[in-house]
């Protein structure tokens, strides 16, 4: 029995002690972009260079967030200095912020001053559902590709209330999306202020902290930048993982995704290829009352902008989209008020940046959701998905102010 123990244990701190990936004087430079052939450009030497995009320009005059290895700094300084490209230095040692977001010591229990493992979180979902019974009630949508349940949180007080959906860390890197959600959660349980006892109890609420659970892991074991599922699409097995906000249906594969297996963005084999995907849509479809979500919430980071459909295309805009910006505005007013922090809103297709089969565009397009967004979290890039862990309760504060507002405008115009 103790052999047994024993000989378990010694697998499970094997599993942990497998070499992490390290990016050791890894650097953060920001490019301001004006045109798409600055960005043609710089994708043009994606591959000579090692470069890896961390943020995207969404519109002309915004920036992008490129990591390289020391290697290439010499080159890529000299190309964007013979191209006229403004840059600057954001991050010196990638290595430096990762090794600072590990926790010296593990906390079990959720206290969002260090980011938390996936066990950590389920077991926290468990605690919740026995203590706050009567209207706490959690789901599973399914299993992801590896086999780890997919859990979420439905948070009602009373029957017949408008619900919104919230979907975080669809991708893996983005840890601050699952830190704040959760400690929303905990807001909407034990809400310290009236505006958010206000919002817990007049909506529904329907939370996934982490869709990406298989990624999720994977960015805690090995990899801590691994952005897209980890489903084996590449015969070879040279590359894995769907980015799984490209993976919806619909217009799926159509713009700002890429049919490359190896690509950050690749879109997968088909739509809804990966169970989580499938999943979530299935769930939503089947699960949910029809017609009761009326905002649908991607949450991502980073860049501080509150993205609403189009996606693919800047020509047309979306019948709702005065709503969408009402609604959004109520979002980012309310959040700037705590520290100041400015989220910039609009629809997410520009001529320099446009996606297709993501989240909000289904949610809006299939189901009919009147209020659909991708929210990209802090910060705009001095730090990037390496937040430290001082940051977490800031971030998550703000946030729930957010949402206090958002959940306001929507009733001002009648969308809740
Ligand atoms: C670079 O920045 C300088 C000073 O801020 C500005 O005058 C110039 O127009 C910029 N160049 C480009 C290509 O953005
Ligand atoms: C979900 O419902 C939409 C229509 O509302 C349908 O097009 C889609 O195929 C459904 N997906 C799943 C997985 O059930
Ligand atoms: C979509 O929702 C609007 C308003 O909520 C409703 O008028 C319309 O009939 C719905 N359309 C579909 C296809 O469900
Ligand atoms: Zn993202």
């Amino acid at each position: 029995m103790f052999g047994y123990l024993a000989i378990l244990l010694g697998c499970l701190s094997l599993a942990q002690s497998t070499p992490q990936v390290r990016y050791d004087d890894y650097k953060v430079y920001e490019v301001k972009i004006e045109n798409l052939q600055q960005l043609q450009l710089l994708n043009a030497q994606e591959q000579r260079l090692q470069l890896s995009s961390w943020r995207e320009p969404r519109f002309a005059g915004d920036s992008a967030d490129v990591m390289l290895p020391a290697e290439s700094v010499q080159a890529f300084e000299q190309l964007l200095q013979r191209q006229h490209l403004n840059y600057s230095l954001k991050i010196s040692n990638v290595q430096d912020l990762i090794d600072a977001q590990r926790p010296k010591q593990r906390l079990s229990h959720m206290e969002w001053t260090q980011y938390h493992t996936l066990d950590e979180i389920y077991a926290w979902l468990d605690d919740l559902q026995s203590k706050y019974a009567s209207i706490v009630t959690a789901f599973t949508i399914g299993k992801s590709h590896e086999g780890r349940p997919i859990r979420g949180i439905k948070i009602s007080h009373r029957p017949g209330n408008s619900a919104v959906f919230i979907e975080s860390n669809i991708h893996a890197r983005e840890w601050i999306t699952s830190a704040s959600i959760t400690y929303f959660i905990d807001e909407l349980l034990v809400p310290s202020k009236p505006g958010v006892r206000h919002i817990a109890q007049t909506v529904d609420w329907y939370i996934i902290p982490v869709l990406n659970v298989d990624g999720f892991v994977y960015s805690h074991e090995s990899e801590r930048l691994w952005r897209k599922s980890r489903l084996l699409s590449d015969p070879t097995g040279a590359c894995v993982g769907t980015d799984l906000n490209r993976n919806f249906d619909y217009r799926w594969m159509e713009i700002g995704a890429s049919a490359d297996p190896c690509s950050q963005t690749y879109a997968g084999p088909f739509a809804e290829s990966d169970p989580e995907i499938n999943q979530l849509t299935r769930y939503i479809n089947e699960s949910i009352p029809a017609g009761s979500i009326k905002i649908y919430i991607s949450l991502h980071s980073y860049g501080q902008y509150l993205l609403s459909p189009w996606g693919h295309t800047d020509a047309e805009f979306p019948e709702h989209y005065p709503q969408m910006m009402g609604v959004a505005k109520g979002f980012a007013d309310a959040l700037v008020r705590r520290y100041g922090t400015v989220f910039t809103y609009g629809s997410s297709a520009t001529t320099l940046y446009a996606v297709s089969g993501s989240g909000k565009e289904w949610a809006y397009a299939v189901k009919n959701i009147t209020i659909p967004y991708t929210i990209e979290l802090r910060d705009k890039g001095q730090l990037g998905f390496l937040l430290p862990p001082e940051d977490i309760i800031p971030v998550a504060r703000e946030v729930t102010d957010g949402f206090v507002g958002m959940i306001e405008a929507a009733r001002g115009i009648q969308v809740l």
